[in-house]
């Protein structure tokens, strides 16, 4: 990425930004391909008011078992993608690119604000714990990255924070198979070693990968009732909601539509993508792309 030409899409958004008026855009969403719809699920409960355009790269996910560079390099051609569309803000609504390309994203796409889902959901787990001692569930590249441990180390020095890449459970939620004894024995097998250590036991869960909000009953089974399960999409709504009330980018009494991009397979996208979003999207509503 280093000495790669000016931002193509900086100029574009700024000439959008001063012909039109840029509270009236969307706001951008991005993920590798579906779970970033429970963050688009989240931030349309936050701003109704508000249009989105979601773009899930979803010829080209997993990026959870890839490596950093070239998850920075996709992370930053979808960010661009969506600058391209007119969009006001961009939310990285993919744990992994978050983790791997936000410096990036950032840097490329200035002056257009970049909204990771990693700090806030550090912040609602280091708010949540009593005893300090925090699990992070995450995709390999997640938890390699480090992310998650030193945001949450930033917020509480004195907290012990305990990573486990639980890449597996991406394929569960994918599969519909979110509930029941296959998604109970899997989640078992990675957070049962965890649990039968209490009183050690972390007392605050993080959900640290956008596809992890839909197996959390499941998850909830394993863990067991007294521990805090942490997802920070209605965090990240929040922050998304402040910063663009900061920077005067609000939209009231808006329809809150929503325009969905998908870089591969329109159909499966509507399909798996209606749980994960809560609501039907018809396959004649995604667009491709490409990046
Ligand atoms: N969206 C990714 C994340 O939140 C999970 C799926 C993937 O590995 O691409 O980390």
């Amino acid at each position: 990425l280093d000495g790669s030409p000016a931002p193509p899409s900086a100029p574009a958004w700024r000439a959008a930004a001063a012909a039109t008026e840029l509270s009236a855009a969307p706001v951008g969403v991005f993920d590798s391909g579906i779970g970033g719809l429970t963050v688009l699920r989240a931030l349309r409960d936050e701003l109704p008011g508000e249009r989105f355009t979601y773009l899930g790269d979803t010829a080209r996910l997993p990026y959870g078992t890839k490596s950093p560079a070239t998850v920075a390099r996709y992370a930053v051609q979808a960010a661009d993608a969506l600058v391209e569309y007119g969009v006001k803000c961009v939310v990285v609504a993919c744990n992994t690119a978050c983790a791997l390309g936000l410096q990036a994203i950032r840097e490329r796409v200035a002056p257009v604000p970049v909204i990771g889902v990693i700090e806030p959901g550090a912040r609602a787990a280091s708010n949540a714990t009593r005893s300090g001692h925090i699990a992070v569930i995450a995709t390999e590249g997640t938890v390699r990255g480090g992310a998650y441990q030193e945001a949450i180390r930033r917020l509480r020095p004195d907290a012990r924070v305990t990573a486990v890449a639980t890449q597996l459970f991406v394929a569960l939620a994918e599969e519909g198979l979110s509930e029941g004894p296959v998604a109970e024995s899997v989640i078992g097998h990675y957070l049962a070693p965890l649990y039968a250590t209490a009183p050690m036991a972390p007392d605050t869960l993080v959900l640290g990968c956008t596809h992890f909000p839909v197996l959390a009953t499941a998850i909830r089974n394993v863990v067991g009732p007294q521990v805090r399960i942490v997802d920070s999409a209605a965090t990240t709504a929040r922050v998304v909601r402040a910063e663009l009330a900061a920077a005067g980018l609000s939209r009231e009494g808006g329809q809150g539509e929503v325009q969905f991009l998908a870089t591969d397979g329109a159909e499966r996208f509507a399909r798996v993508g209606s749980r994960f979003l809560g609501a039907p999207i018809a396959p004649e509503e995604v667009d491709l792309i490409d990046l």
